[in-house]
């Protein structure tokens, strides 16, 4: 029936049951969700948007995105804490799920010398397999003959070495590592185009603040986005907040998550 036939037919009930759909879609419509106003992107004025799975505390709320994934902005910067140890987010890669960060220490300390392993207690994160391992020896009783970046800022020089390297295997073929007082391994995202004559010219700050890649699973969150919606993790199900309300993937999949239902009889 078009819309002539409608407004011709003589039955004031249907035309009654018109304009009730009519007006609820339109309101719907026009009034936009508000979880999907919520979780508008945000950034932090250095360029990076901030979205799912991350959200960033009293400017978006927690269902934007993950537990455990929130970031603080802080001076322009970007702040991630794993295992209470403060990183500053330098990229993120919504495409494949990745981002890059560095221990906050290498950008404030004169002399960043972590002290532990990075443990990430977050099973939805993970350092990602293709940063390089680097590793700082700290108070060693002698110097290897190998590639390293000494560290005179973290020991007592007169007797005590500290240094960092690259792929400590290699360097404990022919070192032990027990003259040593502790080993802490920092990856490190080594950009391609560095060269390793370029590397080696660095200090361990420098290279530290390079940074390194963690990798996230969860949702894809790209065909949400492609179809107009904003991702969201809401009790316990990740969904796809849609101008006109949560959808399980995507918008316009029929799959409208709400309570709001029309009854025709
Ligand atoms: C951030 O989001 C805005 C609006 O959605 C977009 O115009 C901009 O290109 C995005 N920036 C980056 C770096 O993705
Ligand atoms: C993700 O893509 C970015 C940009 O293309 C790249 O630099 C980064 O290494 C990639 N991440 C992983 C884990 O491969
Ligand atoms: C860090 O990890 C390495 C290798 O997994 C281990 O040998 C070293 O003792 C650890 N360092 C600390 C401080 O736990
Ligand atoms: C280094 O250690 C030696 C012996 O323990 C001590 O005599 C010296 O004062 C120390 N130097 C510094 C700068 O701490
Ligand atoms: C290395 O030795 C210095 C003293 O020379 C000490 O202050 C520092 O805590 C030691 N570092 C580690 C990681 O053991
Ligand atoms: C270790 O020492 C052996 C014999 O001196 C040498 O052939 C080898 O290249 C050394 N390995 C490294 C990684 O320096
Ligand atoms: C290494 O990189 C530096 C700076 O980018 C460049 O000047 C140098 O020629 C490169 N060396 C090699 C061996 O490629
Ligand atoms: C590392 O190099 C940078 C730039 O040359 C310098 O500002 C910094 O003081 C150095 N850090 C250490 C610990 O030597
Ligand atoms: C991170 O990437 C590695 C290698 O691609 C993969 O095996 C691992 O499952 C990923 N971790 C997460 C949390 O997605």
């Amino acid at each position: 029936m078009d819309l002539q036939n409608l407004f011709m037919s003589s039955k004031p009930f249907h035309i009654c049951i018109f304009f009730f759909i009519f007006f609820t879609l339109a309101k719907h419509t026009l009034s936009l969700d508000t979880k999907f106003q919520a979780c508008m992107p945000r950034t932090c004025g250095n360029g990076l948007n901030i979205s799912y799975p991350f959200w960033i505390p009293h400017e978006q709320e927690s269902f934007c995105g993950l537990p455990n994934f929130e970031v603080i902005c802080r001076d322009r910067n970007l702040f991630f804490s794993i295992s209470n140890v403060e990183y500053i987010i330098k990229d993120i890669f919504y495409a494949n799920h990745s981002l890059l960060i560095a221990n906050a220490a290498a950008y404030k300390d004169t002399c960043p010398a972590p002290l532990h392993n990075i443990s990430i207690h977050r099973t939805q994160l993970d350092i990602s397999s293709d940063n390089s391992d680097f590793s700082i020896f700290y108070n060693c009783t002698s110097l290897p003959d190998y590639p390293i970046f000494e560290i005179e800022c973290a020991s007592n020089r007169s007797h005590l070495y500290s240094f960092a390297v690259f792929h400590k295997e290699a360097l404990e073929q022919n070192y032990s590592s027990g003259s040593c007082q502790s080993l802490v391994d920092v990856p490190v995202d080594v950009q391609s185009g560095v060269n390793f004559t370029s590397l080696l010219k660095m200090n361990h700050t420098e290279i530290m603040k390079m940074g390194f890649l963690l990798n996230w699973s969860g949702h894809d969150c790209s065909s949400c986005q492609i179809s107009g919606g904003r991702c969201g993790f809401d009790n316990d199900k990740f969904l796809c907040f849609c101008q006109g309300g949560p959808h399980l993937k995507i918008c316009n999949d029929g799959n409208f998550v709400g309570r709001f239902i029309i009854i025709i009889e």
